[in-house]
């Protein structure tokens, strides 16, 4: 093996650096030792790139019950009504908690400026610096706990496996690519807080890290993982001649644009009597529909009726953006389409953001926890990662496990990549993405998933050889994108997220979370 080995222990061991791992890193610093590990640096986590905000009711207007409500109904009988009611009782507290650290929501002379999302009964989204919310809220969590004595923050550090011997976890094993050395991480609880999947689509509102590593890494330590099938597509992102993406808020939708097909046509009134500010899998299907109609595969946003001063001032992130790409956000209209966004399913938790395994917890889009059902209400996962993130370190630190070292190094050997591979690898990864985009977007069918899980398998075979950096990237990205398929193919109906075209209608049979471990076969569980 190349590279030395650098021994790390600490009481609490988050792997992630986005809003969830910082938060749960907040909670923990002062309860020990708490060290951050992300693969790379804090500012590249998907977090950052969020732009409409955080959802809690915090108005007086507004209350808990309400916001409840909404979440369950977007969540299409599947969310789980004792997380939800923790995520609005408590996403509350969390909020406030960040208010009285520092934080600064946008406000004016009679208190917060609350935003309107998709789905929400009242104006309850917290926000940013305009749509900046997620680099805000990032950038004064990475102040608090810098300047924290008891956090260590690890960057470019790779987690490559979780030491666990199937019942308990002990820790991570990982590689650092600034210090070219293999790390092994010692901890009575491990954090798992590193995001979602949605950069295994071709078009996608995620950065290129939003690859799954944690679901993989607990799925081959042996953890549940359930609701796979569910992969949010965003209703309105950028859709650039060049492919050039990004993100158009929903809060734009909240203040007032309309959606127009291509033909110029107002749409979405056959949909919904909700128009615009429907859940956002309704619009998101209305938008692919209105798409196959036109022959199209854009809508267009319309904000030419809304007043350019205040457009210019609440969106200025995308006014820049939709200027650099060659279009006036005020006038214009902008093209935009469906893309991938929020990993619903993952690592499977309780109530407390443990796994299956002892002393491995899970919070954020990596984690499964039941908030969102079928569905995510908009701006509803910040929330999650604050309120989860918090739970995690009350679970761990309630419930100490003796730690253990972790032996023999047992990592993938990532410093042994071999150039060789780099075709193969390319290939194999253009091909898993096509077939995402192709076979598991908005609406699905069984034919198409079969043709994708039987490519899958057959890359799986040709890697075998392949080792170093290209086979974990690969191995991590066959195991989600098998997950996701595999879902799909065993949910024979369509709900929320997951549309199937052979079986178009909801079936109350299918009132349930698919639950995958690793050597037995799916099952479904209330
Ligand atoms: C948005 O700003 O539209 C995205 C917010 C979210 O996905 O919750």
């Amino acid at each position: 093996m190349s590279g030395k080995i650098i021994d790390v222990e600490c009481d609490f061991l988050v792997v992630g650096g986005g809003l969830a791992g910082l938060y749960a890193a907040v909670c923990a610093s002062s309860l020990g030792r708490c060290v951050v590990v992300t693969k790379q640096t804090l500012v590249q986590s998907n977090s950052y790139w969020a732009q409409g905000g955080i959802a809690a009711a915090v108005d007086p207007e507004d209350s808990p019950v309400f916001h409840k409500e909404d979440t369950v109904t977007a969540g299409r009988g599947l969310c789980d009504s004792r997380a939800v009611q923790i995520l609005v009782e408590e996403g509350r507290e969390r909020v406030t908690d960040l208010i009285n650290l520092g934080m600064k929501f946008d406000s004016d002379d009679s208190g917060l400026l609350l935003g309107l999302e998709g789905g929400h009964s009242k104006r309850r989204v917290l926000h940013a610096g305009g749509d900046s919310t997620g680099k805000e809220m990032i950038d004064f969590l990475i102040s608090y706990v810098s300047s924290s004595e008891s956090v260590t923050i690890l960057e470019l550090v790779t987690v490559t496996d979780i030491i666990s011997d199937g019942e308990r976890c002990y820790g991570v094993w990982g590689y650092d690519e600034g210090r070219e050395s293999y790390v092994s991480i010692a901890s009575p609880s491990t954090i798992l807080a590193t995001g979602g999947a949605s950069a295994l689509y071709r078009r996608t509102t995620n950065p290129e890290g939003a690859s799954g590593e944690g679901i993989s890494l607990a799925w081959r330590a042996g953890a549940e993982i359930s609701d796979m099938e569910f992969v949010q597509f965003h209703p309105t992102v950028f859709s650039g001649k060049k492919g050039d993406a990004f993100l158009l808020t929903e809060a734009i939708r909240g203040e007032g644009a309309y959606l127009l097909n291509a033909w110029g046509t107002r749409f979405m009134e056959r949909y919904s009597p909700l128009l615009e500010l429907a859940p956002r899998d309704v619009v998101s299907k209305a938008i692919h529909s209105e798409m196959r109609s036109c022959g199209e595969d854009y809508v267009y946003l319309d904000l030419s009726h809304m007043d350019p001063e205040f457009v210019r001032k609440r969106f200025s992130t995308i006014e820049r953006l939709c200027r650099d790409s060659g279009f006036d956000l005020t006038r214009d209209h902008i093209p935009v389409a469906p893309a991938a966004h929020y990993t619903i399913g993952g690592v499977r938790t309780g109530l407390m953001g443990e796994t299956s395994i002892e002393g491995l917890y899970a919070c954020g889009e990596v984690s499964n926890t039941g908030v969102h059902g079928a569905n995510r209400l908009a701006s509803n996962s910040l929330l999650e990662c604050m309120v989860f993130a918090k739970r995690c370190v009350d679970g761990a630190a309630g419930g100490r496990n003796p730690g253990g070292a972790g032996g023999d190094f047992g990592g993938f050997m990532l410093a042994d990549t071999r150039e060789a591979d780099a075709e193969f690898f390319n290939e194999a990864r253009d091909a898993i993405i096509r077939g995402m985009s192709a076979y598991l977007g908005i609406v699905r069918e069984r034919k198409g998933v079969e043709r994708f899980i039987t490519q899958l398998e057959e890359i799986s075979s040709a890697s075998e050889g392949v080792t170093g950096w290209f086979g974990f990237k690969l191995g991590t990205m066959l195991d989600v994108c098998l997950l996701v398929a595999r879902a799909a193919l065993l949910r024979k109906e369509s709900r929320g997220a997951h549309m199937r075209s052979d079986y178009p209608e909801e079936d109350s049979g299918y009132e349930k979370h698919l639950v995958f471990r690793k050597g037995v076969e799916a099952y479904g569980d209330n």
